[in-house]
């Protein structure tokens, strides 16, 4: 059965850089832009260029450096934001205007004071105007995720209608269920005239941890494109975070999904968008948290060490990162310490290491982690041999010799 590709649309830049204090300048974003593609993303959403001269700048800035992938900027359904948003991508190679309203009750009473007809007036004169700009439109229903179905429909249809070439349905405020969300994206592939020849788009908050899974929902229901961002940055708790999304989908070959991301290229990207926001990445974030590939038990610490499948079901290599490390506390066991003994050239027979272990354990129990250096102190306490070693000539798997201390 043939794969269907699920296009990956970056909002980092956009969605992502409006985390409180994590601002970025334009040679920043120039430089995440460029990462961003290379990494395979096929759409960079690179700022709302109404919103300040920098990010007027930096879109415009983005569009010059960036050579094949498609370039969005954010508006409002206002003239104003679409004419700005139309200027700051004239140096694009693929421009992208990303136009929307709001579409749920609470949107249109509250934050518009209007009623559900004016909306979509609003929804399809910002859609035919943004269309004098570029040719490639998307129209992003805001609070899509409280919008009852069969109005959200009939929006969708109209600016489908208008020349809309990308529709994206936000969760905006992470309301949804997965099995809803899915279910919104199911009714809008089998009710809406039009909406085969338009890419449905996802875009869910985290607000209640629900992103990836909402996203994923989404597009086992029909949805070809999803909205996300590096280490799942965004507003509040943030957006899909691209880099669960994308290795979901390589996990999962039964979905007959794929994505075109260089999936190598997941780590560092990550590392550089945390260094150039100055956020750092939880330890237990999902496939880039510090911990994602790290064992500090003593049982899971054995198995790894057997059989690096055992515990863990995806390579770190896959997403960049060299290998599984193996972390000393106060929680390891006999095989994680001879493992990191041999890696400082140390190989330790059983009495030696059941020596060993017993200091290590009296420091581990007072030190959060033991470190190499800990390793050696440790060593030299246990006093093995009287402090003499006897070197021997270790050839691994690999064919690579080199001396090793037996102690
Ligand atoms: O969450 C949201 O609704 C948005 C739109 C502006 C696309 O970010
Ligand atoms: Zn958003």
């Amino acid at each position: 059965m043939e794969k269907n590709r699920i296009q990956i649309f970056d909002t980092t830049l956009r969605d992502g850089e409006q985390v409180p204090g994590c601002q970025l300048n334009t040679k920043e974003k120039v430089i995440i832009a460029n990462k961003l593609e290379l990494l395979g993303v096929d759409v960079i959403e690179a700022g709302f260029p109404i919103s300040s001269p920098v990010d007027y700048l930096s879109v415009q800035e983005i569009c010059k450096s960036v050579s094949q992938t498609i370039v969005c900027a954010l508006s409002r359904a206002v003239e104003k934001d679409i004419e700005i948003a139309g200027l700051a991508l004239k140096y694009a190679k693929r421009p992208r205007i990303h136009t929307g309203i709001g579409t749920s009750n609470c949107h249109i009473r509250y934050k518009f004071n209007s009623t559900p007809e004016k909306i979509i007036e609003r929804a399809i004169y910002a859609v035919k105007y943004a269309k004098r700009f570029v040719e490639d439109v998307e129209f992003y229903a805001e609070d899509a995720g409280r919008t009852e179905n069969e109005f959200l429909a009939k929006v969708c249809e109209n600016v489908i209608k208008n020349g809309a070439t990308v529709i994206n349905i936000p969760d905006t405020t992470g309301y949804c269920l997965p099995e809803e969300y899915g279910n919104k994206i199911r009714f809008l592939k089998e009710n809406v005239k039009g909406i085969h020849k338009v890419i449905l788009s996802t875009h869910c908050h985290n607000d209640l941890g629900l992103a990836t899974a909402n996203s994923l929902s989404g597009i086992m229901n029909g949805a070809e494109q999803i909205e996300c961002t590096i280490n799942g940055i965004g507003e509040r708790a943030g957006n899909t975070s691209l880099e669960e999304i994308v290795m979901i989908i390589k996990q999962n070959s039964h979905l007959n999904l794929f994505t075109n991301i260089n999936t190598k290229l997941i780590y560092s990207t990550s590392n550089l968008v945390s260094e150039c926001m100055g956020m750092k990445v939880q330890a237990n974030k999902a496939i880039v948290g510090i911990n994602a590939f790290s064992h500090s038990s003593g049982i899971h610490q054995d198995g790894v060490l057997k059989k690096r499948e055992t515990y863990e079901s995806i390579n770190p290599e896959d997403v960049g990162i060299n290998k599984s490390s193996i972390i000393l506390t106060a929680r390891s066991g006999r095989a994680a310490i001879a493992y990191r003994y041999k890696k400082l050239g140390y190989f330790l027979n059983k009495n030696s290491l059941d020596l060993v272990y017993s200091i290590f354990l009296q420091y581990a129990d007072e030190k959060k982690e033991i470190t190499d250096i800990e390793l050696k102190a440790i060593l030299e306490k246990a006093n093995l041999n009287n402090g003499k070693t006897n070197q021997v000539l270790h050839t691994n798997a690999n064919g690579n010799s080199r001396r090793i201390n037996v102690l």
